[in-house]
């Protein structure tokens, strides 16, 4: 990928939001479910509980709001609507247009599928719009896998769960935030996490774990050197909340040490496209993020997808 040209207009995260549904499932209600146990769920993946149940225009609308009010922005001044989702709530339409009428938005709205990537597939678009004219942009990023998910299975049920994490961006005088990107898709591994219409999802776990690995590393790297920065620099690494083993994996290759990371599995599992927001405002929320701090937000996903930025953190909203 080359550099961002300079002059290109950048743009700030001014508010941001989550929701997850008041259900939870926690490892021992699986242990009633099927033959498995809250010892090997958490040394094999680090979850502890899910959040399961809602919608995915439900979810959008609540996260979408919190970040609306958080920024201050008038929902009629939002030029766009990105929602990253692999899970909309009907094969046509996208679930975006709802939420945004929900809002109030008057803008276009558009779903974007790259699975657990999707967050940060919609940061660069976002970014894309706004270095062409648009002066702020909506990004959520929501699934509810647990409709796709065989509730019966224990490979995948341990995994997956429900949740939104939402962002307004708004065009920066300056270069903004992002300094670099990466995106990549690899449809040979296609075969290894999926769903076919209706269906649910499949998953060779062993085989999706080595690659997540390798994909999440090179992802990185390559946005790392885009931005010209180097892993010492970074404050905060921000990865996609799949397994807490591929996490210190990804990690120890990158040379980040774990304090540098944002794990919140433990009480999420996996949700995809609201894995990597989920992380990332729980990270500003207990402010670990700070005015000029280096953030790398890395995931991977079905497709298989992987995507990674490097954002120069902006000013903070003034906390409460
Ligand atoms: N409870 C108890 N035992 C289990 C369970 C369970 N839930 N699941 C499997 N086992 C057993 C297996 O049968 C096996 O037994 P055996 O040795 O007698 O045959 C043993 O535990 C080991 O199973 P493995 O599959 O080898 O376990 P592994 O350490 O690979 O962990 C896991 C499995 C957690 C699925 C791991 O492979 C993983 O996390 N992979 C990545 C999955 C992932 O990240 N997917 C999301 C991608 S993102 C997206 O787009 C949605």
């Amino acid at each position: 990928m080359p550099a961002i040209p300079s002059g290109v207009r950048g743009a700030t995260i001014t508010g941001w939001g989550t929701a997850l549904p008041p259900k939870v499932l926690t490892n021992h209600d699986l242990e009633q479910m099927f033959d498995t146990s809250d010892d090997w769920i958490v040394e094999r993946t680090g979850i502890r509980e899910r959040h399961v149940g809602g919608t995915t225009t439900g979810l959008s609308i609540e996260a979408g709001r919190k970040a609306l009010d958080m920024s201050g922005i008038d929902p009629a001044d939002i030029d766009a609507l990105v929602l990253a989702t692999t899970t909309p709530d009907r094969t046509v339409p996208a679930s975006s247009p709802a939420v945004a009428t929900e809002l109030g938005l008057h803008c276009g709205a558009f779903d974007v599928n790259a699975a657990c990537s999707g967050f940060v597939y919609g940061l660069v678009q976002a970014h894309g719009m706004i270095a062409m004219g648009a002066r702020n942009v909506l990004l959520i990023g929501t699934d509810t896998l647990a409709r796709i998910t065989d509730w019966t299975d224990r490979n995948t049920a341990i995994l997956f769960a429900d949740g939104s994490g939402a962002v307004v961006l708004q065009a920066s005088d300056g270069p903004g935030q992002l300094l670099g990107w990466d995106l990549d898709a690899d449809g040979s591994a296609e075969r290894f996490l999926y769903s076919e219409i209706g269906g649910f999802i499949h998953m060779e776990g062993k085989e999706v774990f080595r690659r997540a690995v390798r994909i999440m590393v090179d992802s990185a790297t390559k946005s790392l050197n885009h931005a010209g920065v180097g892993i010492d620099q970074v404050k905060l690494v921000v990865p996609h909340q799949a397994n807490v083993r591929i996490i210190q994996a990804a990690c120890e290759r990158l040379g980040a040490p774990m304090d540098k990371t944002v794990v919140v599995l433990d009480r999420t599992g996996n949700t995809s496209s609201a894995s990597i927001p989920l992380a990332m405002c729980d990270a500003l929320d207990n402010q670990r993020v700070e005015e000029g701090d280096l953030v790398l937000l890395v995931g991977f996903g079905a497709g298989m997808t992987a995507a990674s930025a490097v954002l120069r953190w902006g000013p903070l909203p003034a906390r409460a």
